[in-house]
């Protein structure tokens, strides 16, 4: 072979992997989606029985199970019957790393990355065209999806977490306000690992019951309340020696990122503290794995992943000054920040 056509085959290749990486990733949300994990998880099955239990025909099913033992997700361990492997694991619901909510969630957002061009001319979000109006809007009267985005945000919380409590130490803290704080996953955890803290998850009034759950599942229901209202309004809790923010700058263009910040400035003491918690991109260019998260957010909510001088601007903006940024084991990092005198 010449070298100009070892390199067209290794550059096509390439794209080739890529452009596939698309249906490996909707054969995982299908796997997902059939519970093919969960049926996996005592040990192998032939794909007779999986078809049997996931209501699927047996044929087709066959060839979904193979493509995902071609991908290291499962191991054909002899002609048609099929094992998890360690990495296929994590597709179980009752994995410690379980992604399987994860994948659940992916469905909701295939019309939107099907209609990217949209954002790509115009820098808007494509969900209100796909759903008539923005995700959390949309969340808020559909219970199922809005069920599924938040035990993915949960999951994702609690792989997290044990790298935020190494990395941060929030001794002292006897009040947290988590602004944006879901179902209390993270808050649930930085409670259970500080007993003298007490803590309001502040969030969307349809999340008070599933975060209810969550407390009590975690043990700290006399200690963490939760509070209904919107970061936009005038209702964020007062009197935290901690606001909390995690995922929830990211989501905002800068208008929206500012007002949200200027609300948790107002409730906000002389000596409180307010902690971002996100993918904080290096300055310059070139690739970094936050990228992909920043992609999504552009096509779904017109949010933006930033540079520690993107959100220090922010923060002074909204009367905040940025201590700085403690980095962590997971992509997740801390940046602190302190009220400005007024
Ligand atoms: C990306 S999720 C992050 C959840 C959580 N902090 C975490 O990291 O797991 C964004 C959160 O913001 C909440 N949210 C969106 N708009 C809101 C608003 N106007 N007022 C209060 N919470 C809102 C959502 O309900 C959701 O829980």
């Amino acid at each position: 072979m010449s070298q100009q056509t070892t390199e067209a085959a290794e550059g096509s290749g390439l794209l080739m992997a890529a452009h596939d990486g698309f249906i490996q990733s909707r054969a995982l949300q299908l796997a997902a989606e059939l519970g093919i994990a969960d049926l996996l998880a005592d040990g192998g099955r032939s794909a007779e029985e999986l078809a049997t239990a996931t209501e699927t025909h047996r044929p087709a099913l066959y060839r979904l199970l193979r493509l995902l033992a071609g991908s290291g997700v499962l191991t054909e361990v002899e002609h048609g019957r099929f094992e998890l492997t360690p990495a296929g694991a994590e597709l179980r619901a009752d994995h410690p790393r379980s992604v399987k909510a994860t994948l659940l969630s992916a469905k909701l957002f295939l019309p939107v990355y099907a209609d990217a061009m949209y954002s790509l001319k115009t820098g808007e979000p494509a969900f209100p065209r796909s759903f008539g109006k923005p995700l959390f809007e949309y969340l808020q009267d559909h219970p199922d999806q809005s069920a599924h985005f938040h035990s993915a945000m949960a999951d994702a919380s609690r792989l997290e977490t044990a790298a935020l409590l190494d990395a941060y130490d929030f001794g002292g803290a006897g009040r947290l306000v988590d602004v944006g704080g879901g179902t209390g996953t993270l808050l649930g955890a930085i409670l259970g690992a500080y007993p003298e803290s007490t803590g309001v998850v502040f969030d969307q009034p349809h999340l008070a019951e599933a975060a209810a759950a969550q407390a009590a599942a975690d043990g700290v229901t006399d200690r963490l309340t939760f509070t209904a209202g919107d970061f936009f309004g005038q209702e964020i809790p007062r009197d935290g020696d901690i606001y909390l923010l995690k995922s929830i700058i990211h989501d905002w263009p800068d208008e929206e990122a500012v007002r949200i910040l200027r609300g948790c400035r107002q409730a906000m003491s002389p000596g409180s503290r307010l902690l971002l918690v996100e993918r904080v991109l290096p300055p310059g260019g070139g690739s970094h794995p936050g990228h992909a998260m920043d992609f999504t957010l552009l096509v779904v909510l017109g949010g933006q992943e930033r540079t520690e001088d993107e959100y220090a601007k922010l923060l002074a903006e909204a009367g905040l000054k940025c201590n700085g940024v403690t980095a962590t084991a997971s992509p997740m990092s801390v940046l602190e920040a302190v009220p400005l005198p007024d």
